[in-house]
């Protein structure tokens, strides 16, 4: 059985005190415990040793996750932040490929493959995010697009723990719009993306791995998303970024 996964992404959103306070809200409206929900929250770099420190004190029931990270060790990448450095601040999970960074940074889908490779030599928990664009869905390819994406970006990788490696399928048309995908459009590209991973891993490994869904998931539509076999929870980004409605997500699930 796959536990469902509520993942807030806080974007470039929420200074160091701010994000502090939203971790602390968070801790307390989740003060009665998660049920079988893992629960990440992954604020901006700087922010990230403030939340830790909050989740220790407050015994918070929620993982800490990072938006990004770099492939090398340590060296000369001005910038930029090593797998080492998110391990000794305490996250645990980091997002990659997300769409903003494919198309504003230019991440391409080897930069996603390595980033996984090295999150998970480190033990931290690749969300790894896949998605089309608005051309490709009117165009009708839309599964082939992502099914694309995810052989790429899991080119080589070995996954002995299927609950250390989690997908995020976000249609990047409905990233921050308002305009959902409809709970059946998840379930054909999450269903689709579950068919290829059984195909590289197994079966057994791609039904213990979490498929998300994301863009523009709120309180309101998170339910209809997770009664679909194939999506296992929600990688939420504005809904994220106040303690009832990212807590009210989380109470959904359960
Ligand atoms: P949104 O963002 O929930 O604001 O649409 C989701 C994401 O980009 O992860």
């Amino acid at each position: 059985m796959r536990n469902r996964m509520i993942a807030g992404n806080w974007k470039m959103n929420k200074t160091y005190t701010e994000g502090v306070q939203l971790a602390q809200d968070l801790a307390e409206a989740l003060s009665d415990g998660t049920g079988n929900v893992d629960v990440v929250v992954c604020p901006p770099t700087v922010d990230l040793k403030g939340v830790s420190t909050v989740i220790d004190q407050q015994s918070a029931p929620f993982a800490l996750g990072a938006q990004n990270v770099y492939w090398e060790e340590s060296g000369a990448y001005t910038g930029e932040t090593a797998p080492n450095m998110l391990e000794a601040v305490g996250a645990t999970y980091c997002i990659i490929g997300h769409s903003e960074r494919r198309d504003y940074f230019h991440e391409t889908d080897e930069d996603v493959n390595k980033k996984a490779k090295t999150l998970m030599s480190h033990n931290i928990v690749p969300i790894s995010c896949c998605g089309e664009p608005l051309e490709i869905r009117e165009a009708g390819t839309h599964v082939a697009y992502v099914v694309d994406q995810i052989k790429k970006d899991t080119e080589g990788l070995e996954i002995s723990d299927p609950a250390k490696y989690v997908v995020a399928y976000e249609p990047i048309w409905a990233i921050g719009t308002g305009k959902t995908a409809t709970a059946d459009d998840a379930q054909e590209v999450c269903g689709a993306i579950r068919a290829t991973l059984a195909e590289i891993f197994g079966q057994e490994t791609a039904d213990g791995i979490r498929i998300l869904y994301g863009g523009s998931a709120k309180p309101e539509n998170v339910a209809g998303f997770l009664e679909k076999e194939d999506v296992d929870g929600a990688l939420v980004g504005g809904a994220s970024l106040k303690a009832d409605s990212f807590s009210a997500m989380v109470k959904a699930a359960m």
